[in-house]
């Protein structure tokens, strides 16, 4: 694998709590990833954009509407102001008040406990080249230490290149789904990025892919996955890995294999 795990259980598979263990608890949460590591997960995947003051701030969309009472680019605005929004209501009343986490605050409570996915969104990406996204969230991991636990992943290949320039040897993942307009197979670009997995959607996975990719020792981390049917399959295929927002009904299933 590449990366450590704090609480590796020896047989290869990663349990990945997708956006923390994000059907039970709003996503991207702390109380996201916290029941992600009291449920056992091995490990926390996020995602992270910039605030217009440029601290990575943990949030999946590009707009605020959907998981939080603001409005507007996420980028637009300064981390003070972000910090007041609501990020909890829209999942449950019981979540009210709670906010977006900042990537300094995930890693500081992942540190010892839990390795951590960290994705790179792509519309973050476009003005990173240069002291950008990749830069200020790799900065964090080393102050932290947390260099052998994180995985960076992004489906915009830049961020992943760019990262390789930054750090000979932080751990990437080259996210892939169907829309891609890849005409590449994964082993090669795999070898053209120096990745070392590849996240892979679960309408795209095949058992060709998954042999190819392990024979190179490059492990395969499918997304996302809710359904026991479904986990099942994607272990026989050569998974080595499950993103789940149900982190818990896949340990089970994984620790009675
Ligand atoms: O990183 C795996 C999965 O989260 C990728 O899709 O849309 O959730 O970023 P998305």
């Amino acid at each position: 694998l590449p990366v450590k795990l704090y609480n590796d259980n020896g047989d290869n598979f990663v349990v990945i709590a997708h956006r923390g263990a994000s059907a039970y608890h709003p996503e991207n949460t702390m109380s996201a990833f916290r029941a992600a590591v009291d449920m056992g997960a091995e490990m926390i995947e996020l995602d992270v954009l910039l605030s217009k003051d440029g601290v990575p701030v943990v949030i999946h969309d590009e707009t605020l509407e959907r998981t939080t009472d603001g409005r507007g680019k996420v980028e637009d605005y300064n981390l003070r102001d972000l910090k007041k929004l609501d990020a909890g209501s829209w999942f449950s009343s019981g979540h009210k008040g709670e906010g977006i986490p900042t990537l300094e605050e995930v890693l500081n409570f992942a540190k010892g406990r839990i390795a951590v996915n960290i994705e790179i969104k792509t519309e973050a990406v476009t003005d990173s080249l240069n002291g950008g996204i990749e830069e200020k969230a790799l900065k964090l991991v080393y102050k932290h230490k947390m260099q052998d636990y994180v995985l960076f992943s992004s489906f915009d290949y830049r961020a992943i290149a760019h990262l390789r320039e930054l750090d000979v040897d932080i751990s990437t993942a080259l996210l892939y789904e169907k829309s891609q307009s890849e005409k590449r197979e994964p082993k090669e670009l795999v070898s053209d990025y120096k990745a070392n997995a590849f996240n892979c959607s679960q309408r795209q996975f095949s058992k060709k892919w998954a042999e190819q990719l392990n024979e190179q020792g490059i492990p395969v981390f499918i997304y996302t996955v809710n359904k026991t049917q479904q986990m099942r399959k994607v272990i026989e295929l050569g998974a080595s890995g499950i993103f789940s927002d149900k982190p818990d009904v896949l340990k089970k299933l994984v620790d009675n294999l």
